[in-house]
């Protein structure tokens, strides 16, 4: 579980994010909504230990850390970053394989590979492909394919949907339910496209001029009309 409390954060001239609490317990799907320029990004990104200034306390299962990227993979805790999502000319499998890059032992490399490649049936055939062939799609399943590899206990992921056709954001959405259920992945998702992901979440969080304005449960009537206010 990791614990933000009373964070502000933002860049150089400007505070983003004002005292935003928020909890990201373990097997769970949160998602954390909010208009264009909200402060999302900059949650998740100040979170992740990537930003300087960032005042207020960040807890992983109750005892304060000073969070860094580093750190945070060492404790079970990735992210997929917004964007660019494989290596376009090396292969599948490479792309994969760039997991291990920070692994001392890596004679598990196989093993782990054959457990990951059970979740993705759809890439099997492609493992030899370029990258750059594949949709946009299954360019995302590569990068979760190569984070699973590290067997994270959450995963941070920013508008996963972005470039999806909407039948590929609805499978790509049940698969990290599927993860969630399978493995007990935790996966915090930064998301405007929530017609398909609310249902499959727990939690939810609405971000709106850098202040939570909503932390409850993701089924809610109260949820419900707060998403027609602030997304009209
Ligand atoms: N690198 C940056 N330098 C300065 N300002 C930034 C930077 N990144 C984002 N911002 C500003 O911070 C605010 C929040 O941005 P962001 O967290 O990206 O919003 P969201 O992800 O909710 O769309 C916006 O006003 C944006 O212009
Ligand atoms: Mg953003």
């Amino acid at each position: 579980m990791l614990e933000l409390k009373n964070i502000n954060a933002g860049y150089r001239k400007k505070t983003v994010l004002h005292n935003v609490s928020a909890t990201l317990k373990d097997n769970t799907i949160t998602v954390i909504m909010g208009p264009n320029g909200a402060g999302k990004s900059t949650l998740l990104k100040a979170a992740y230990g990537m930003l300087k200034n960032v005042s207020g306390d960040i807890l992983l299962n109750g005892k304060k850390i000073i969070p860094s990227p580093q750190k945070l993979v060492e404790e079970g805790i990735f992210m997929v970053p917004q964007g660019k999502r494989v290596f376009r000319h090396m292969t599948v499998a490479e792309n994969i394989e760039l997991a291990t890059h920070f692994w001392k032992d890596k004679s598990v490399y196989l093993q782990r590979f054959a457990e990951v490649m059970e979740h993705f049936p759809d890439l099997k055939p492609r493992l030899n492909e370029q990258a750059g062939n594949l949709s946009g799609g299954q360019q995302q399943m590569v990068a979760l394919a190569r984070v699973l590899l590290n067997k994270p206990k959450m995963v941070f992921m920013d508008e996963p949907s972005i470039g999806l056709s909407p039948k590929l954001i609805n499978d790509t959405f049940h698969k990290l339910k599927q993860l969630k259920d399978n493995l007990g992945t935790s996966f915090v998702i930064v998301e405007h496209n929530l017609k398909t992901l609310l249902p499959l979440t727990d939690w939810a969080y609405i971000l709106e001029q850098g202040e939570i304005i909503y932390d409850g449960p993701s089924e809610s009537k109260t949820l419900e009309k707060m998403i027609a206010a602030v997304f009209k």
